[in-house]
């Protein structure tokens, strides 16, 4: 593979993405088709590799900003050997956008996509050789989340997962393998995190604050699902709901909510426009959780089980290892544990029976337990 990497789109993630490269001691060229998008990534990634270098983590910001090349034309990627596209999440444009830099690299020219929610199978379907095609899926902030998922679709060269599996521990990442479905791993598997944490608070069970502290306090997660959605922002962290649940035929289980749609609605993105299921503005109180022990444990309950049904359900369904699965939810959601070992630890058994008297209560499809769980559980099995 010649040494050269491309990256196509300079926004939040190009360029995350583009510094994990440069860093590991490849030339890297940025380009984006905004000339004001690509200076200010000129600018941040100037900011970020001073600050490096005063932390003392890198020799010299000037020598690894020698390394970048910022274009305007997709030209300059005629020498590349990887191209990663970050650019907007529209199917139509990265289609485009692919089939054109197709006509400028060389046949052996690998080209990824980092998308978080469109088929890499129909954006391989856009190139003339979609055998080069493949999904590499970095997490934000690329340069400090560890995760990333390699994705062939059905077009893909076999050879490619190794070539690039062993490319991105080269770049000091954790890759895993996800099958080419929405969401590939964590992006499916963590869905009731949220999902099902803002049903809990529709019923009435426990205000935001009582859930978040609940899955804190009780549940050992870094952030409870309100705090954390404001952070990522409703924009798109419903966006990626919504997109999940129309890909997967409209199964209940991803089922987007009316509450979080009308935050999208009124513009309440979250911390970046002040207010979201939480108010940032000066002087706004924090609402106090009602710290009732024996409520946390149902609420944790409830929610570990569906993410964990989530789990066995993509095992069950191909969609990644054991091994993969684990890391990809400690490393790319920082979850307290893998959700299969968190199986274990409880027994198959306890968690089909929390899903299974959801089910009795609410007769709806969105609390079938997985047939990998149910069998697991009467085989009275380990995952891990
Ligand atoms: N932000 C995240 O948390 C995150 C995480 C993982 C993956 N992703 C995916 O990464 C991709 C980029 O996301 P982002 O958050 O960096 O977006 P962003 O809006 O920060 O950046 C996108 C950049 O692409 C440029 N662009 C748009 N159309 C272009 C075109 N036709 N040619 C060249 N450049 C073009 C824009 O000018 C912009 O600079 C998306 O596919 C997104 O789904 C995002």
């Amino acid at each position: 593979m010649n040494n050269t990497i491309g990256v196509i789109g300079s926004g939040a993630m190009g360029s995350g993405i583009a510094q994990v490269a440069a860093m590991a001691g490849h030339p890297v060229i940025i380009y984006d088709n905004n000339a004001s998008a690509l200076e200010r990534s000129r600018g941040n990634l100037a900011t970020t590799l001073q600050k490096l270098e005063e932390k003392g983590k890198i020799a010299s910001a000037d020598a690894l900003l020698a390394q970048f090349t910022f274009a305007s034309e997709l030209s300059a990627f005629a020498t590349c050997g990887l191209i990663i596209e970050a650019i907007v999440e529209k199917l139509e444009i990265k289609k485009g956008v692919f089939a054109e830099v197709e006509k400028i690299v060389s046949d052996n020219c690998i080209l990824a996509s980092n998308t978080s929610s469109l088929s890499i199978t129909s954006i391989a379907a856009a190139c003339r050789l979609p055998s080069r095609v493949l999904g590499l899926h970095f997490f934000n902030p690329a340069p400090l989340m560890a995760l990333v998922e390699v994705i062939p679709a059905i077009q893909t060269a076999a050879h490619l997962i190794p070539l690039a599996t062993e490319l991105m521990k080269k770049w000091g990442k954790m890759p895993v393998t996800a099958k080419d479905t929405p969401g590939f791993i964590v992006n499916r598997v963590a869905r009731p995190f949220y999902g099902e944490a803002i049903r809990i608070y529709e019923e009435g069970i426990a205000d935001i604050a009582t859930i978040d502290w609940a899955m804190t306090e009780v549940g050992g997660f870094r952030m409870g699902p309100f705090t954390l959605t404001d952070y990522i922002g409703h924009d798109v962290n419903y966006v990626v709901t919504e997109t999940v649940f129309q890909s997967f035929f409209f199964d209940p289980r991803y089922k987007p909510s009316f509450s979080q749609k009308r935050l999208l609605e009124a513009g309440w993105l979250g911390r970046k426009t002040g207010r979201g299921f939480y108010d940032y503005s000066a002087g706004a109180s924090s609402p106090e959780p009602v710290k009732d022990v024996e409520l946390a444990h149902k609420i944790v309950d409830r929610v570990v089980a569906m993410l964990i049904n989530e789990a066995v359900d993509a095992l069950h369904l191909g969609v990644a290892s054991v091994a993969d699965l684990e890391t990809a939810m400690t490393r790319g959601v920082n979850y307290p544990k893998g959700l299969l070992a968190w199986c274990d630890e409880w027994t198959a058994a306890k968690c089909l029976a929390v899903l299974d008297d959801l089910y009795a209560v609410y007769h709806e499809d969105r609390y079938r337990a997985s047939a990998l769980l149910r069998k697991q559980a009467m085989e009275n099995k380990n995952f891990v």
